[in-house]
């Protein structure tokens, strides 16, 4: 089955009126096209953890990633956000659109299957000591089972899938949008996979990285921050699970979906590209 899969990151959720370009897009792909649409939601949950007067705990690994702590406040926080309020307001601006949409999270049907960390291993930002902290609900994802996104798929409708897993002890846990997006691709062996986000891509000495062969990845990600390294960190990943390409770029542009697809826009990571 040919199937587009297009995740859009928080920082574009958070912006009401962008996240429509990318909606209008789907629609008109939605045509002639089986479309997924995964969403994350780091902004949102941050949001209303602080609301309800609990800081966001945000931590480094010793490989210099920063991720967050999921406790259990802020799994249940991050189940209502990601699994209620953004999902469904996607589903319910997809319909507006004459889509026929489903909102769903990994949980749903054991879909999107990880094995909880527990442990998370930090380095200490002011000591530079590792300290290993318990109690961590976020996941490692492990397998995808396609059979509920392809029963909808093959019945007409875009599912709207959140960034939860479900754990082998049926746990809800946390689980990063980006390599949620890559995991479902790969299982689909998907040709494309989108990654919208609130840049135009990689950007290098103010320009857009065209094109990131396999080789170049690792290269690439010592010059690149935050929440583009894991990006680009879960995209290397996919490749090695099949996955034939990667487009991260701008959903803040007019038709950013159709754009990325046509290879105008973004950064487009493969294999073949040295
Ligand atoms: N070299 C870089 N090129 C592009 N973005 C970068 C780079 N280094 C760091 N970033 C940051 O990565 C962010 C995108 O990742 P992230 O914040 O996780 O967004 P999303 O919510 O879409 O996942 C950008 O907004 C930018 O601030
Ligand atoms: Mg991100």
């Amino acid at each position: 089955m040919n199937v587009i899969v297009v995740k859009i990151g928080g920082k574009l959720i958070s912006q009401e009126n962008e996240v429509s370009k990318v909606l209008d897009d789907i629609a008109t792909l939605h045509k002639d096209n089986k479309i997924i649409l995964v969403h994350g939601g780091g902004p949102q949950i941050n949001n209303l953890l602080e609301r309800l007067g609990k800081t966001p705990i945000m931590v480094k690994s010793p490989s210099g990633m920063t991720s967050r702590f999921t406790d259990n406040e802020t799994l249940n926080v991050a189940e209502m956000v990601m699994g209620g309020k953004i999902n469904k307001d996607l589903v319910a601006l997809l319909q507006s659109r004459g889509v026929s949409a489903v909102g769903l999270s990994g949980i749903d049907g054991a879909t999107v299957q990880a094995k909880k960390k527990d442990k998370l291993m930090t380095i200490d930002e002011k000591t530079g000591k590792k300290r290993i902290l318990h109690g961590d609900c976020s996941g490692k994802i492990e397998k995808v089972d396609i059979k509920l996104l392809q029963l909808l798929l093959e019945n007409g409708y875009v599912p709207v899938i959140s960034a939860l897993a479900i754990s082998e002890n049926n746990e809800p846990l946390n689980v990063d949008g980006d390599r949620s997006a890559l995991n479902i691709g790969s299982a689909f062996k998907a040709d494309k996979l989108i990654l919208l986000t609130d840049v135009k891509g990689i950007i290098l000495d103010n320009e857009v990285v065209k094109t990131v062969g396999r080789e170049e990845i690792d290269n690439l990600m010592q010059k690149i921050e935050g929440g583009m390294r894991k990006k680009l960190f879960a995209a290397k990943e996919a490749l090695n699970k099949g996955l034939k390409e990667i487009i991260i770029a701008s959903g803040l542009i007019d038709n950013p979906v159709i754009s990325a697809l046509s290879g105008k826009i973004g950064t487009s990571i493969a294999w073949k590209y040295f």
